[in-house]
This record gives structure tokens, C-alpha cells and sequence, in this order.
């Protein structure tokens, strides 16, 4: 039984597959390869692309799709979200897609090997499908040869799931990595770090703006984003003609992480990853469903 807790558990073979069927779907939708396929959902955080991403993808290949909506369900009424997943897996689906605000409930889960268990996001931990997804669009803007491209991750970094996935995969392509925040965003790294972004526009190839995620701070850190928005909005100003991608996972704080017009510029990879997601979510609900 293969679950996809973060993109570790996948090895380079499988990572290559994925994006080689990826693209395929997203020349020609293939036939409903997971007919009569049950899978669950269990969102414990909000969530607009990755839920439906998850559901359009599943569906696009002919499974079904139950969501349980946690806000209802009988954990309210406190039953332990093991013995909440071990009903839903008595009930037996192919597979469950769960968010969640802790790191380790994915893998809690995965070890109870009930049934493959797909990461949509736990805590500040890891959001593999997006990190995949952000790759699979790099790699058909860049090309397949990813070694020594240089991409900057900017905003809330310490916080950000998507961005210690993304961190984690694009190091094993080969991706140089650089880190722009102010020093409350900024996580304990190894890897370059820069606190404005002139420091790093000349040097880079894709920008990859994250938001800054007040629902896992404790206390307000910014009294005032537009003053943040200052130092770290990627802008028409910032960027001027320079031939730099600008890609963020959402939902993105207009002019707060990127100005509105750069939202409308080609430079601009948001809408295309989000059409990506749907591709790449296939291909990995392919991989663990079909052919693990
Ligand atoms: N990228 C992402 O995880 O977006 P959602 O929170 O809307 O799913």
C-alpha cells in the first residue's frame, strides 16, 4: 500500500511518471482508468484549489468522491480522528485525501495502513501534490533540465507547508534555491537567505511568492501589510522587464503578495498552476491507486 505523506515517499521513477502522465492527460483526457474507484475526502482546513482540484482529478478518471465535512461530523462530538478514519475506512474506500492543521496527522494515519492516505496539507509540514504541481509547471515553462535554475521563495516561509515541499523537491532537481523575508518569516535554513527582493531580481529565474499565514500565527506580526507589501509585493516596479516567472500556490493577497498587474502578466504562472494541479493530481491518484 503506497501513500504520498510528502514527496520523499515517491522515488525519482515514480516523480518521472507522474509528470510524464500529467502531460499526457493534459494533451488528451484519458478513459475512466479508476471506474467504480471510491475515494474520501477529510478536510479539516479550508481549502477552495486543492479540494476540487482533488475532486476534478478523481472524477476526470471516473471515481467517485465522498466528502466528509469535518464542521458536521461526529468528531464534533468527541470521537478521536483515528477511530473517525477508521470508520470511514471500514466503509471501504480506495483511498482518503486528508487536510489537516498537524504536521503528523497524514503519516499517524498512513501508519495505520487502512488504506493509501494522500497528504492535502498538514500544518507547516508538507503539501506534496502542490510541490509537484509547482514543479510540473517549472519544468514545462523551463524544460526538463532543472539542475542550477534559480528559484526565490518569498513571504511567510517558516510557515508555509507549500514552501518546505517545494524546498524538499526542488533540491533533489537540482534547483538553487534563495530564501527572501523579514525575520519573523524566516525559518532556520542552510540555504541563502536575502531580506528584500532587489537583492535577488537579477539573480533568479521564477519567484514564488507565498502568503503570509496569519491563521498559524500566534500573535499579529505585522501590525500593517501594506507597509510589508513595501518590501516584499512582487510588482511591476520590482520586476520591470526582466524575464523572471512569477508563480504563487493561493490563495494570493492581492497586492499584498503580488499587484494586480503582475497577476495579468504573462510572467504570471498562478492560473496555469492551478490548471496543472487538476493534471498532476491525476497522475498521482493514477500512481497510488492503479499501479502501486
Ligand atoms: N494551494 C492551496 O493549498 O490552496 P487551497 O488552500 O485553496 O487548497
Amino acid at each position: 500500500m503506497q501513500h504520498l505523506v510528502d514527496s520523499d515517499d515517491l522515488s525519482m521513477e515514480q516523480i518521472e511518471r507522474i509528470f510524464e502522465d500529467a502531460s499526457s492527460f493534459k494533451k488528451r483526457l484519458p478513459p475512466p482508468l479508476l471506474k467504480e474507484r471510491l475515494l474520501i475526502t477529510l478536510f479539516f482546513e479550508n481549502s477552495t484549489r486543492t479540494r476540487s482540484s482533488f475532486e476534478v482529478a478523481a472524477k476526470r478518471l471516473g471515481a467517485e468522491v465522498v466528502h466528509l465535512d469535518p464542521s458536521k461530523s461526529s468528531t464534533k462530538k468527541g470521537e478521536t480522528l483515528e477511530d473517525t478514519f477508521s470508520n470511514l475506512c471500514a466503509m471501504g474506500p480506495d483511498g482518503v485525501i486528508i487536510r489537516h492543521s498537524h504536521n503528523d496527522t497524514p503519516s499517524l494515519l498512513a501508519d495505520m495502513q487502512l488504506t493509501p492516505v494522500i497528504n492535502a496539507g498538514a500544518g507547516n509540514y508538507a503539501h506534496p501534490t502542490q510541490a509537484l504541481l509547482d514543479l510540473f509547471t517549472i519544468r514545462e515553462f523551463f524544460g526538463t533540465r532543472l539542475e542550477g535554475l534559480r528559484v526565490a521563495i518569498v513571504g511567510d516561509i517558516v510557515n508555509s507547508r507549500v514552501a518546505a515541499s517545494d524546498i524538499r523537491l526542488f533540491d533533489r532537481f537540482g534547483i538553487k534555491l534563495s530564501l527572501v523575508a523579514p525575520k519573523p518569516f524566516m525559518p532556520v535554513t542552510d540555504l541563502p537567505r536575502y531580506d528584500t527582493l532587489e537583492e535577488v531580481v537579477d539573480e533568479v529565474d521564477v519567484i514564488m511568492s507565498l502568503r503570509a499565514q496569519l491563521e498559524r500565527h500566534k500573535r499579529p506580526i505585522f501590525d500593517n501589510y501594506e507597509e510589508y507589501a513595501k518590501r516584499y509585493c512582487i510588482t511591476q516596479d520590482l520586476l520591470g522587464d526582466r524575464s523572471v516567472v512569477v508563480m504563487h500556490p493561493g490563495p494570493v493577497m492581492r497586492n499584498i503578495d503580488i499587484s494586480d498587474d503582475i497577476l495579468d502578466d504573462p510572467r504570471s504562472l498562478v492560473l496555469e498552476q492551478v490548471s496543472n494541479g487538476v493534471f498532476v493530481r491525476m497522475a498521482v491518484l493514477k500512481l497510488l491507486l492503479l499501479d502501486s
